[in-house]
């Protein structure tokens, strides 16, 4: 695999920063201890089970086990893959990713596709000022120039090659272009613009880079607000594709703009359309996202809880709107954790958010938003629709549409309350069912630590305390020694040698892949209370212990010998000298 990044950047990389200051501005920390602990992001919980260990230099959580370094976090958090994961650790350290690379390099090709869709976009932006009709179009839909520049609002020209003669000559050119969704195939196989004479809107991704692009053609603007979507020059709006960059079920339109005009966010506002947004953040709404010609996927409640604790579901009030809007309740419920709000606004017949912001103002869509029915309401209105409650039956069939809808909650007070709602509602009992609350921090070792070998008790020791390792030298007194687990401790000895200063979670990350990383973690988790300086010693201990223990293997074997086969010369010789070592001090050859 070309384009690695090499291991030793990885070591300096986790050693240059420090996990806590990763963890804490996305999942607020409280002080525990040596530790940090908050409610674990990965699930649902009412009490903190996710720890940070800035010692260690990794995180856990005791209720769903999530763990690992800060690049792990950042790779679950923000939903990064490796590379991008270790890029933004990076920057954020001042420091410049390496790569060793061989011939093919599929990482930088992706760095390619990055460029390739940012020069389109300016190539779209520059074509704009140019159409007579675009500017038209702005105008007529009053876009004014500083939205136009926020949101990188471009024309694509006509013609069936203007991309590709700006920026695809060549086959390589060609073939991303290809990549990045900008071709469209026709008959034969001949590629062409995918855009052609629409106003372009460009998606960007969490990091304000183009991934990929929204369309409107601009011909049939007296139909502006129809879901029409057959027409002679194609569907009203035209997306990219799915690429290896782009996909629609993870990303939010506008999430960057978002965040570039908030600081610290309360709310997001979940609209419909492209314009909507852009209309609504041009009347100082800035915390209006789109799905994109989806509905919203569980990941983009993951993604929008994550951003902010409340959140504003825009929908047009006809039926698609209505059936839209359930299912976007349907993906928060599970994510109702404490603390996190979700509200539901229906637009009058007719009426987007675009439309209402331009009629009522700014002050008139944020008057709508304060009245918007929360979560709660509009469940039991919503459920309770087509249902008599009068009857007994009634209630009963609301009841049992309830149910597993509820038991999608996390456990909370939101929960305990909808319950109780329900209870109200229908007189049926449902929320005493409740899981039993996730087992917390539970100090294990006080259960493991008797059945914990000593070879395992030695590699916790050694996770605990890497720098333990410059103390054991060579040759290992145990090296010989025939239980399991003494070949790991080996190899860790020997590579925390070739490493001195090395953390716990720098460790784990190069043992990553292998078939003993379960386990490693596991046995990190161990606490060493007391100092230091009883570790080291407990360590040596153990050390030592683990060499008599290869002396009495030893012994054992040739004394068996001995009774059998028969011993030659130079195994007499050892076995009068074991024989002598062991006369002075005893130890049984327990495990
Ligand atoms: P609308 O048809 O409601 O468009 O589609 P709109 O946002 O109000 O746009 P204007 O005001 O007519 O310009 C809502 C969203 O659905 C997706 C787009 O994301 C659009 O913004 N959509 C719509 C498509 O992907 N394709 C279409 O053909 C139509
Ligand atoms: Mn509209």
């Amino acid at each position: 695999m070309p384009g690695l990044i090499p291991e030793r950047f990885i070591d300096e990389l986790l050693a240059r920063i420090d996990i806590v200051d990763v963890v804490q501005p996305r999942v607020p920390l409280k002080r525990a201890g040596r530790e940090w602990t908050a409610c674990c992001p990965f699930h649902d919980e009412r009490t903190p089970s996710f720890y940070v260990s800035p010692a260690k230099q990794f995180y856990h959580c005791f209720g769903c086990g999530a763990h690992g370094s800060a690049i792990k976090f950042l790779m679950e958090y923000e939903h990064l893959e490796f590379p991008d994961a270790v890029e933004e650790l990076a920057q954020s350290a001042g420091l410049t990713v390496p790569h060793e690379g061989g011939a093919a390099k599929p990482r930088e090709d992706r760095t390619d596709l990055y460029g390739l869709l940012d020069a389109a976009a300016t190539f779209y932006q520059r074509a704009l000022p140019a159409s007579a009709p675009a500017q038209a179009y702005c105008k007529k839909r009053g876009l004014d120039k500083d939205i136009i520049e926020r949101f990188r609002i471009g024309w694509a020209p006509g013609g069936w090659d203007a991309v590709k003669r700006a920026l695809g000559t060549g086959d390589a050119k060609t073939r991303l272009l290809e990549q990045a969704g900008m071709l469209s195939a026709g008959d034969g196989g001949k590629r062409y613009d995918r855009f052609r004479e629409r106003l372009m809107f460009p998606i960007m991704d969490r990091r304000g880079r183009v991934i990929a692009f929204g369309g409107r053609v601009i011909t049939s603007a007296s139909n502006a607000h129809s879901a029409d979507s057959a027409r002679g020059e194609g569907p009203k709006y035209l997306n990219s594709p799915e690429t290896p960059l782009f996909h629609k079920g993870r990303e939010l339109f506008a999430l960057w703009q978002v965040r570039q005009a908030n600081g610290k966010l309360a709310r997001l506002i979940v609209v419909e359309g492209y314009m909507d947004v852009v209309s609504l953040h041009q009347a100082g709404i800035t915390q209006a996202v789109a799905t994109l010609g989806t509905s919203t996927s569980n990941e983009h409640a993951e993604l929008l809880f994550r951003t902010a604790p409340d959140v504003f579901f825009c929908f047009d009030g006809d039926r698609a709107g209505r059936s839209a809007a359930w299912r976007a309740l349907e993906s928060v419920l599970p994510r109702m954790r404490d603390g996190r709000q979700a509200f539901f606004l229906f637009l009058p017949e007719g009426e987007d958010p675009d439309t209402l912001v331009r009629k009522e103002g700014t002050d008139g869509f944020e008057a709508r938003l304060k009245n918007a029915t929360p979560l709660s309401e509009y469940f039991f209105a919503q459920l309770s629709q087509d249902i008599n409650v009068a009857t007994l039956d009634g209630r009963a069939r609301l009841a049992e549409h309830a149910k597993p809808l509820l038991a999608k909650l996390p456990d909370g007070a939101f929960r305990d309350l909808m319950y109780a709602e329900l209870e109200k509602r229908t007189g049926v009992q449902g929320g005493i069912a409740n899981p039993a609350p996730v087992s917390r921090r539970n100090p294990q070792p006080a259960a493991n630590t008797p059945r914990r070998t000593l070879v395992r008790s030695a590699i916790a020791m050694l996770l605990a305390n890497p720098a333990l390792a410059q103390e054991v030298t060579l040759p290992y007194a145990f090296a010989e020694l025939d239980k399991p687990g003494v070949p790991l401790l080996t190899e860790l000895l020997d590579f925390l040698q070739a490493r001195p200063g090395i953390n716990t979670a720098m460790l784990l990350e190069h043992f990553a892949g292998r078939e003993e990383s379960a386990a490693l973690q596991k046995l990190a988790l161990t606490e060493f209370p007391g100092e230091p300086e009883a570790l080291r010693a407990e360590f040596l201990d153990a050390v030592r212990k683990l060499g008599e223990q290869t002396t009495q293997q030893r012994l054992d074997a040739l004394i068996r010998k001995q009774s059998g086969v028969g011993l030659d010369d130079p195994e007499k010789q050892e076995l009068r000298e074991l024989l002598a070592r062991k006369a002075v001090p005893a130890t049984p050859s327990a495990s």
